[in-house]
């Protein structure tokens, strides 16, 4: 049997079908620039998986998405499997259609902060502009906790069975992000997965689930969450911390001689080591299900 995690698809969308159905997960990470890039995907040529690599709006926006685009075009020669681009957290339709344009295969419309008719609005707009280039749009309801994000209670962040479906079948998104408990960032505690909301979702909807906040869920839950309809997981902290305190570290060996390749070739095992780490994670099978 082929390698189960580097199969190929006609295209993006049968990927997270085929995924959800078999209870796999694309593992997608948050990268900023061309040397977590190289490092992502050597760990995915490692590890020989498919990979998504995933561009925050203050990196589409600075580097410009066709920039960003050009280099996951680039290093796609150096790929063994499918390397795919995805826009993460967009609050601006026109940043998803700018993404659109310039060659994402992926963009996500996030309207958790709107009321549900506004959520699904700007998720209508997305999903008709996607349609004709074929580019998967991934909504979100309810929230993840974490960094700006403040919840009295678990009905202030968990997404609701209606809504979700209320969503899903109006403005028709390919995958939906779900607040069931995980957090952005490194926190104090362990997230409490809210594992029956997730349950109840994945009755109530077929599509393929996100599940954000990758960084320091325990490898056991996210396992479990693979089998309840998660399909693709978000990892982003554990790379940049990684990143930043491998280069202040050799820019503080080298002081003023540091010179960004030379140290990049330092940094970038570290970087591989984390993802390859997380991959396993992800990357297991926990059912007999083969397609
Ligand atoms: P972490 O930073 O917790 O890994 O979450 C990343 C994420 O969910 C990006 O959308």
């Amino acid at each position: 049997m082929n390698n189960y995690f580097s199969q190929q698809f006609a295209s993006l969308k049968e990927l997270f079908k085929a995924y959800r159905q078999s209870q796999r997960c694309l593992a997608a990470f948050n990268v900023n620039d061309n040397y977590d890039l190289k490092a992502v995907v050597d760990a995915a040529n490692a590890q020989n998986t498919n990979v998504m690599v995933m561009t925050y709006p203050p990196v589409a926006e600075l580097l410009t998405p066709y920039t960003f685009s050009g280099m996951v075009k680039g290093i796609r020669y150096n790929a063994k499997n499918n390397v795919y681009l995805h826009l993460d957290h967009s609050t601006s339709v026109d940043l998803c259609k700018a993404a659109i344009d310039a060659g994402y295969d992926s963009v996500m419309i996030d309207g958790s902060h709107l009321s549900l008719s506004e959520n699904i609005k700007a998720t209508i707009e997305v999903v008709k502009y996607a349609e004709s280039a074929n580019v998967l749009v991934e909504a979100e309801i309810g929230k993840i906790l974490g960094r700006d994000v403040v919840a009295k209670s678990a009905d202030d962040y968990l997404a609701g069975v209606a809504d979700v479906k209320a969503l899903y079948e109006q403005a028709g998104p390919d995958i939906i992000a779900v607040g069931i408990g995980t957090a952005h960032g490194y926190t104090p505690e362990v997230p409490k997965i809210h594992f029956d909301r997730l349950e109840q979702i994945a009755q109530a909807v077929s599509a393929p689930l996100v599940l954000h906040g990758g960084t320091g869920i325990p490898d056991a839950d996210i396992q479990k969450a693979i089998t309840m309809g998660i399909a693709k997981i978000n990892i982003g902290t554990v790379v940049h911390t990684t990143y930043m305190k491998h280069t202040r570290t050799g820019i503080n060996e080298a002081g003023d001689a540091a010179y960004p390749p030379y140290l990049m070739k330092r940094v970038l095992p570290k970087i591989q080591e984390v993802v390859e780490d997380r991959l396993k994670a992800v990357n297991v099978l926990t059912t007999a299900k083969v397609l």
